[in-house]
């Protein structure tokens, strides 16, 4: 795949504002169509395109077909959105008398060029959900997949010129961000940045961005609140699957487990348990604990896991890495002198916090330079609701694990973990 110069990038985005005069004036039937074309193409492809993400970002298949068919759900869901949104009229005699001849007509207008940033982990649906409301509404879009994914962001993209785009209206940049990255986010013509990475890339865009809207989908520490002894095993099972899954390679996996100190021993033999029954191994054979998707990656997540071991942490179980393999690893008599206290890993280690009281919960739980999710298991609806107010995070799960899905919602994150929301509606 080749690299973009800064220079080519510039021409690029020339070509693109060119297009996007044409595009924005069709009708948002003929936009919308074209983006449905899309959505049939994704589903006639799923088996190919979840194949190639497989391979190149080491996700399951089964994942990756999901991931496709979510994509096309979404961007039908988003046509039907924008094509169901009406205007509205806004008379200035519900404000005062004397404005009743006054009346304002609210419309929306394509912004111009907006630059989407997208991952490694989902590099076909958070691809599509930056892309698929930008292209609708009119914009033309500056595709920036993430270099380990850049394969299938330009088979999306290709799939997306075969349903009918002009290529001009949505260039696929690729190259290193240290390379073409400044350029890009920086450059003049961009009229709106959509980011999802890590806080630190994040925090770098806003500062070069300048005065355009920013959506940023950055890092998380998620909490999972463990308040209730009749919820325990329920937890259990959302902990595994929500702190384990592809690794924990996403931005809402469950990073920390915080239980009151009389459920601490049926959590840590419960968890014991299910994370040992964990399958480790390749993506081809469907292992739920994957190689990390570098070895960088992988060195890192060690490094969390040894300072832990030696400032006086215990292995639950795991604690091992074989190449780019980290063994799923659950952490006890965890100290905020520990970096896995606050940082985040992006790969299969959790701790557990055990603490006196809910309100060293709801503490303990806010102590983090993150905001985007947390869950609650507690059999009181009332009490769960309760608590959910006094967490500083994007979204609260009730008796659920963290995760974005279902993409009508809002998904937003405070801190650390960015600002802007996204999901069906929003992103509109
Ligand atoms: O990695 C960040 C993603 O937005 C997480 O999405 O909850 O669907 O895995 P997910």
């Amino acid at each position: 795949m080749r690299e973009y110069t800064p220079e080519e990038v510039g021409v690029a985005l020339i070509k693109a504002n060119a297009a996007q005069t044409k595009w924005a004036a069709l009708s948002k039937h003929d936009r919308a169509d074209v983006l449905a074309r899309w959505a049939g193409l994704l589903r006639e492809k799923a088996d190919e395109l979840a194949t190639l993400v497989m391979r190149e970002v080491g996700k399951t298949f089964a994942d990756a077909r999901k991931e496709v068919l979510r994509s096309a759900e979404y961007i039908e869901y988003t046509n039907h959105e924008y094509l169901h949104q009406d205007l509205v009229t806004m008379p200035g005699d519900n404000y005062s008398r004397d404005y009743r001849n006054k009346m304002a007509m609210v419309q929306r207008t394509p912004l111009g060029l907006v630059l989407a940033i997208s991952p490694f982990n989902y590099p076909v649906n958070l691809s599509i959900s930056k892309i698929s409301p930008a292209l609708v509404t009119g914009n033309a879009v500056i595709f920036k997949p993430a270099t380990q994914g850049a394969l299938s962001g330009a088979m999306v993209a290709d799939l997306l010129y075969e349903a009918g785009l002009d290529r001009d209206l949505m260039p696929v940049i690729t190259g290193r961000g240290s390379v073409i990255g400044d350029a890009l986010t920086s450059h003049p013509l961009i009229d709106m940045i959509s980011f999802t990475g890590s806080t630190d890339v994040g925090k770098h865009i806003s500062q070069l961005a300048g005065a355009v809207p920013l959506v940023l989908e950055m890092g998380g520490k998620d909490a999972a609140l463990i308040l209730d002894a009749d919820k325990v095993e329920a937890a259990v099972d959302e902990i595994v699957k929500g702190g384990f899954g592809y690794s924990a390679q996403r931005c809402t996996a469950i990073k920390r487990i915080i239980v009151l100190d009389d459920l601490y021993p049926a959590v840590a033999a419960g968890l014991t348990e299910k994370v040992g029954e964990l399958t480790v191994g390749s993506p081809e054979d469907d292992a739920v604990i994957v190689p990390l998707i570098s070895e960088q990656s992988a060195d890192f997540v060690e490094g969390l896991i040894q300072d832990a071991l030696q400032k006086g942490a215990k292995a639950l179980c795991g604690g091992g890495r074989k190449g780019n393999l980290i063994e799923p690893t659950v952490l006890t008599d965890i100290t905020k002198e520990m970096r896995i206290y606050y940082e985040e890993p992006f790969g299969p280690v959790v701790p557990i916090l055990s603490v006196r009281d809910v309100q060293e919960a709801i503490e303990t739980a806010n102590d983090s330079p993150y905001g985007l999710q947390c869950s609650i298991f507690h059999s009181d609806i009332d009490k769960a609701l309760a608590i959910a107010n006094h967490i500083e995070v994007g979204s609260v799960q009730i008796n659920g694990r963290t995760e974005r899905g279902p993409d009508n919602l809002p998904f937003l994150g405070v801190k650390n973990s960015g600002f802007g929301v996204q999901g069906g509606s929003p992103s509109i």
